[in-house]
């Protein structure tokens, strides 16, 4: 087993409707990172799952004529098809429901109500229904609507146990100094709105609903969801239980944490999730990737504004392969995005047809026509396109370490602009007129490397497309390891087919 650890999570999601593209967006991210990792010989856990306690959830259920957690589990089987349907591979769906996040949650709020980092006090303010959250000044309008869900907050004020937010503000100034939040523009929000603006306690209990965890100390608090939901990332590892064997290795300094979310929950996941991880004497996330948001006509997607796109009509309209590539590449995280039929057409026949599509088959049937599908074997360490090929492979692995994945993506169509260049530069069907062999041979080698570098490291993402890429390319995509690429100790067997690879799409 590799020494290099990596755990990657996603928020888990309210199952109060069924998922959009906005939470394909994390979870695809994730998963791309995951498969990333793996690939270059990490042991990697990587978690999803569902919130699913809480008011509005609660509400749900009853609109539905249901017992909530007969309401979740049917909601959940929409959210697993989904996952499958876009090849998202997670090593674990949690569910709040579940057993031992139940137990180790309550073992949490024991431990830090007994450190008093938690305590009993009253909570007066502002609060959004919808989101399950207490307002500041700064996150309504002048009419007390909530600037995410545009709902008006009402006023509350009970009894609560609240986390003693404020004795950490020294810590989170110093946290905030690393670079843990990336990217970078999401840091002074916080610092100046939530840290440096009079740091609150978080109220972590209710009293006025049922649907929840209870603590063990009282019989009417139960815990909000944030405490609930936060813990997920522990639990899940097995915090607080006999079996806490993923916790030390995936949760532990011998591993890398990234976290992802939506830059809508970032205040959650930098700065109370990190009081809890001190308080429970636990490493700090190495990284907390905060993404924009996929916006429709300037406005946020979300089930409550209703203006939300089916991932699932994007999946089955255009394949999953498409929609992880449109995600990927057409979604910097550093600033919001959006989803259109047209951008999605416009994205895929330019890259993914164009650009790769176009390549590969013109390469292969180049290598069938001149080679009978299978090239000689010739040193091509000193051409132009493999050395484009090692620098794309080495730039390409730097900005995926650092979760730049459009970036990323890039060097690889970058590389394939190249190759198509060459293409029209060197005219190959030139070469095998005047019967100038080698040079042919030549050419098509550097080729036939290029695509399978371009093949390999878009592997993450084009999960289905692969093998095919690879096959027509004379390749064993599944016996393939980075290593044997970047040696250029690749078998290539006699291409036969002619598959087509990303067909055009029409407008
Ligand atoms: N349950 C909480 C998270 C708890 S994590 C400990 C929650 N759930 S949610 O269902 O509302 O999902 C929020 C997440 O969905 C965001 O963080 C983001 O990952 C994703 N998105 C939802 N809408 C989005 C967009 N319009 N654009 C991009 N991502 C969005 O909050």
């Amino acid at each position: 087993m590799s020494n290099k650890n990596f755990y990657v999570t996603t928020p888990i999601y309210y199952p109060s409707g069924n998922l959009h593209i906005g939470h394909a967006y994390t979870t695809v991210l994730a998963d791309v990172i995951a498969r990333y990792k793996k690939e270059n010989g990490y042991n990697v856990f990587f978690l999803t799952g569902s919130d699913e306690h809480g008011q509005k959830i609660e509400t749900k259920a009853k609109e539905a004529n249901l017992d909530p957690k007969k309401y979740v589990d049917g909601m959940i089987v929409g959210f697993k098809e989904l996952w499958k349907k876009l090849d998202i591979n997670f090593d674990r769906f949690i569910r709040t429901t579940d057993e031992d996040h139940v137990e180790g949650v309550k073992k949490i709020f024991t431990k830090l109500l007994k450190q008093d980092d938690i305590y009993l006090g009253e909570y007066v303010g502002k609060y959004c229904t919808s989101c399950e959250e207490f307002l500041t000044k700064e996150q309504m309008d002048e009419n007390f609507r909530h600037s995410v869900c545009k709902n008006i907050a009402k006023d509350l004020s009970e009894e609560t146990y609240m986390l003693r937010v404020s004795k950490y503000h020294k810590f989170l100034v110093k946290l905030f100094e690393t670079n843990f939040l990336i990217p970078e523009n999401r840091k002074s929000e916080m610092l100046n709105n939530f840290i440096n603006n009079n740091l609150e306690d978080l109220s972590v209990t209710r009293v006025t609903f049922d649907w929840g965890i209870k603590i063990n100390e009282s019989d009417k608090h139960i815990i909000y969801v944030w405490l609930d939901a936060l813990s997920n990332y522990i639990t899940a590892l097995g915090w607080g239980s006999d079996n806490d064997k993923l916790l030390k290795q995936f949760w532990s300094k011998d591993s890398e944490v990234l976290q992802i979310v939506g830059k809508e929950i970032t205040r959650f996941h930098s700065i109370y999730w990190p009081v809890m991880l001190e308080g429970l004497g636990l490493k700090m996330p190495d990284k907390l990737l905060s993404h924009g948001w996929i916006l429709v006509k300037n406005e946020k997607m979300s089930k409550s504004l209703g203006n939300v796109v089916d991932p699932n009509y994007i999946i089955n309209t255009y394949g999953s392969d498409a929609v992880r590539f449109y995600i990927s590449y057409n979604l910097p995280t550093e600033n919001d995005g959006s989803y259109s039929d047209e951008l999605m057409i416009e994205s895929f026949n330019t890259n993914l047809a164009n650009n790769i599509g176009n390549l590969i088959s013109r390469v292969s049937n180049m290598i069938i026509k001149y080679s009978d599908g299978l090239l000689n074997k010739v040193d091509i360490s000193k051409t132009e396109l493999f050395k484009e090929s090692q620098v794309t492979i080495k730039n390409f692995g730097i900005l995926m370490d650092e979760y730049k994945y459009s970036k990323a993506i890039e060097t690889v169509l970058g590389l394939g602009n190249l190759a198509n260049k060459l293409i029209e530069d060197s005219k190959p069907w030139d070469l095998d007129k005047q019967g100038k062999k080698k040079e042919l041979n030549l050419l098509l080698s550097q080729l036939q490397y290029a695509i399978v570098t371009i093949n390999f490291l878009l592997k993450p993402i084009l999960v289905k497309s692969y093998e095919t890429m690879m096959i027509q390319m004379g390749v064993d995509g599944s016996q393939l390891s980075l290593s044997s690429l970047v040696k250029n100790e690749i078998s290539f067997s006699k291409i036969k087919e002619k598959l087509i690879i990303f067909k055009r799409l029409a407008i």
